[in-house]
């Protein structure tokens, strides 16, 4: 079965063809990502304006070098799927839209995917985790504790109250100054710094649930700043470091926290998975690492290509859900909000 993905949910535009009967670590056939990074570096953030129109020019040349790479034709599809939400409207229309109207033409099957849920089953697409496992899912627009129990079945323990740990790192990027998107050039700032100079809040630490706070945590970094006078380049990578350790120290508790609930609810530890954008980063993935080893477990951290915005996960979501139930939804409207245990719920 072979599965063309499209995803333009924020200011990637990528296509990927999948093949879902080939062995894990094998199934990617193509994965083309344009990054749009160089038309929202002026303004410090994505501009959705410029992304949807970026989207419109791009996702026409994706698809077919992504069906040259896999060395494939439109006509050996059997299936195109695409992300329907939740991300910015705009791109969301071009990736659906583009979806729908190839697999008209083609007289073959599509499918809405949800953009969590691809990250949510990458650990599937690598690596075929079994279910159910629990998954940290952290990125620009999302920090969340799941348990999945299937390609349709999530279970959320908990969630940020306010900022998202990559919202965090692109806060602190351009309160330092130090570029877009921020949360790579923090974390290539904290290499030189010391960790323990500033003691910031590890937010929400004594709480007993599974949410994640972040904005407390972005406050107590500008009050830093601003009590350090002439803040040179060595300040600055300590405040990096600073940050680093405690926003990393907040997702292990609570991650720590959600391992335990597990095993009791499971009578065995699960599985930990950790993707998106966020699990990009060395620290928070060492983190994990020593959690899972804790847990006497196997983490399976996204590859660093599959962290970020890809479509191969959309392609594999897409496709497992689909060969799982057969949902053929053609108008269904683009979801800005689309949370991963409401699924079968849109307006
Ligand atoms: O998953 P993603 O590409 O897009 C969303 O769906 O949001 O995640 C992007 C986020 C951005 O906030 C970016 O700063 C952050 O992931 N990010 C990182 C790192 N690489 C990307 N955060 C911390 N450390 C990194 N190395
Ligand atoms: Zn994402």
């Amino acid at each position: 079965m072979i599965v063309l993905g499209l995803e333009a949910s924020c200011d990637e535009t990528a296509a990927a063809v999948v093949d879902m009967q080939a062995p894990a670590g094998n199934r990617i056939r193509a994965n083309i990502v344009h990054s749009q990074i160089d038309l929202h570096r002026a303004y410090g953030g994505v501009v959705p304006e410029i992304a949807a129109r970026a989207h419109l020019d791009w996702m026409d040349l994706v698809i077919p070098r992504a069906l040259d790479a896999a060395g494939c034709t439109m006509d050996d599809l059997d299936l195109i799927t695409a992300t329907c939400g939740p991300g910015l409207v705009g791109g969301l229309v071009v990736s659906a839209m583009a979806g729908r109207a190839m697999a008209l033409a083609l007289s073959i099957p599509y499918q809405d995917t949800n953009h969590l849920a691809g990250h949510a089953l990458t650990a599937r697409l690598t690596d075929d985790v079994p279910y159910p496992y629990l998954l940290l899912l952290v990125s620009g627009g999302h920090s969340q504790l799941l348990i999945v129990e299937g390609a349709w079945q999530f279970t959320p323990l908990g969630s940020t109250i306010d900022d998202a740990v990559g919202e965090a790192f692109d806060k602190i990027a351009k309160l330092l100054d130090l570029g877009f998107p921020g949360g790579p050039a923090v974390e290539a700032c904290a290499t030189s710094g010391d960790p323990n100079r500033f003691d910031l809040p590890i937010p929400l630490k004594n709480k007993p649930d599974f949410n994640f706070s972040f904005s407390g945590l972005k406050t107590a970094v500008r009050r830093a700043l601003e009590l350090t006078k002439n803040p040179n380049d060595q300040d600055k990578a300590d405040l990096c470091a600073s940050f680093q350790r405690a926003a990393a120290a907040s997702l292990h508790i609570k991650t720590q926290r959600a391992m335990a609930h597990c095993r009791q609810v499971y009578g065995r530890p699960l599985p930990l998975a950790v993707s998106g954008g966020v699990a990009a980063n060395g620290t928070i993935r060492s983190r994990l690492d020593n959690l899972a080893a804790e847990f006497h477990v196997p983490l399976y951290a996204a590859p660093l290509p599959l962290c970020g915005d890809n479509a191969a996960m959309i392609a594999y979501a897409g496709g497992e859900q689909w060969n799982q139930k057969q949902e053929l939804v053609w108008d269904r409207p683009p979801q800005p909000r689309w949370a991963l245990n409401q699924l079968n719920q849109f307006p």
